[in-house]
């Protein structure tokens, strides 16, 4: 038989709810042109990582790794208060995300999340069949009583983001537990912490507290953000131990490298690079935020943030896309997000000093020149 003699129908075909999926669409750090910018489009450490983990990565054996990452989720545990056992490891937390839609919806199911939402929930929810519900947002943040109302019987799976990616919203304690406790107990709460450490102390939203003391609450982490090690995908998760034991039933059986988890436990035992990450991120993004407060005449609105990036809206002549496309000629490239309903935002990942008063000063010339 010819290529020309295969048609459509004898090709295989994808599932119907495989092909509703649109592929997640990563942070560019090209320009245009090729050329290479300035890539504050991914959230990543602008301290980059530990020297420990760094140092760490040289002594990692090439063999098969541990399959259950032993050490490093003893030191996870250690570090959180937690049993070990409860701790389930992921290639990158998206892997863990994946796998509690898949552990715990199915077709015809249901999976909820908020409107300007983390993308791989819709996908999550897609690749294992369950129809994706997406709650209203209340002023770009996450409304409890939206989710809530959209619970019915067919709810398997909810999953919120805490600090949330593209806005920077957060939710404090109170509203967690709320959540929590409006949900049926057999309706698994997913609690995104990729933000978590950039979160100062006393805000803590209870999320690991939640997953210790309920069987229906799972905490996702990762190693990608403020340990700086996002090229290793490493993320994990905590709840109930039969969470933990459908996740370790699914998941890929070496799914964390040896350098992963060499260099995750060494950046696990570097707390002062952890806390320096903090508290430039808090420092910066408040400099960052003063600086487009004061663009608000020009219709600048940087929405308030608990992570390292800040997502602004453009509500007045000067659009996203041309403050995106203007940075991008000066080196700069940021998050534009039609894609997922935001045409008139941008996320800023909160860089080095010099580099955030550079986009600054930009989006003031630029905003000043479209008036
Ligand atoms: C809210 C949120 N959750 C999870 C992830 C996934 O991160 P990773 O798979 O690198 O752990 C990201 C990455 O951007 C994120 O923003």
């Amino acid at each position: 038989m010819t290529d020309s003699q295969i048609t459509s129908k004898q090709a295989p075909q994808p599932k119907p709810w495989i092909e509703a999926i649109h592929a997640y669409v990563p942070g560019k750090s090209k320009g245009k042109d090729g050329r290479p910018l300035i890539k504050l489009s991914a959230n990543e450490n602008p301290l980059g990582t530990s020297e420990d983990a760094l140092a760490a990565r040289a002594q990692a054996p090439a063999l098969y790794p541990d399959p259950d990452s032993t050490a490093l989720r003893e030191a996870i545990a250690a570090k959180h208060g937690l049993a070990a056992a409860r701790v389930v490891m992921g290639t990158g937390s998206d892997e863990l995300l994946n796998l509690a839609a898949q552990g715990y919806a199915g077709p015809g199911d249901e999976v909820i999340y908020v409107r300007y939402g983390f993308s791989v929930y819709d996908i999550a929810a897609r690749r294992c069949g369950a129809v994706p519900v997406v709650a209203p947002d209340a002023d770009y943040g996450t409304d409890v009583d939206a989710l809530l109302a959209l619970v019915t019987e067919r709810t398997r799976v909810v999953f919120v983001a805490n600090p949330n990616n593209p806005t920077g919203s957060y939710l404090p304690r109170g509203e967690i537990t709320r959540l929590h406790a409006g949900l049926p107990a057999d309706v698994l709460l997913v609690l995104d912490q990729a933000y978590g450490e950039y979160v100062a102390p006393e805000d803590d939203d209870g999320s690991l507290a939640l997953a210790e003391a309920h069987d229906n609450v799972l905490v996702t982490r990762t190693f990608s953000k403020i340990f700086g090690l996002a090229g290793e995908r490493i993320g994990w998760a905590t709840g109930a131990p039969g969470i933990v034991a459908t996740l370790n039933r699914i998941r890929g059986p070496f799914n964390v490298s040896n350098t992963g988890q060499a260099m995750a436990l060494a950046a696990l035992g570097d707390a002062a690079f952890v806390e320096a990450s903090r508290i430039h991120n808090r420092d910066e993004r408040a400099r960052f935020v003063a600086k487009l407060d004061t663009l608000g005449n020009h219709g600048l609105r940087p929405l308030p943030s608990q992570a390292n990036f800040v997502l602004v809206l453009f509500e007045g002549a000067l659009t996203a896309e041309a403050a995106f496309e203007g940075l991008a000629d000066r080196g700069y490239i940021v998050r534009w997000l039609p894609g997922q309903g935001l045409p008139q935002a941008l996320r800023f990942t909160i860089g080095k000093p010099q580099d955030m008063d550079t986009i600054a000063e930009a989006l003031r010339e630029m905003a000043e020149a479209a008036q």
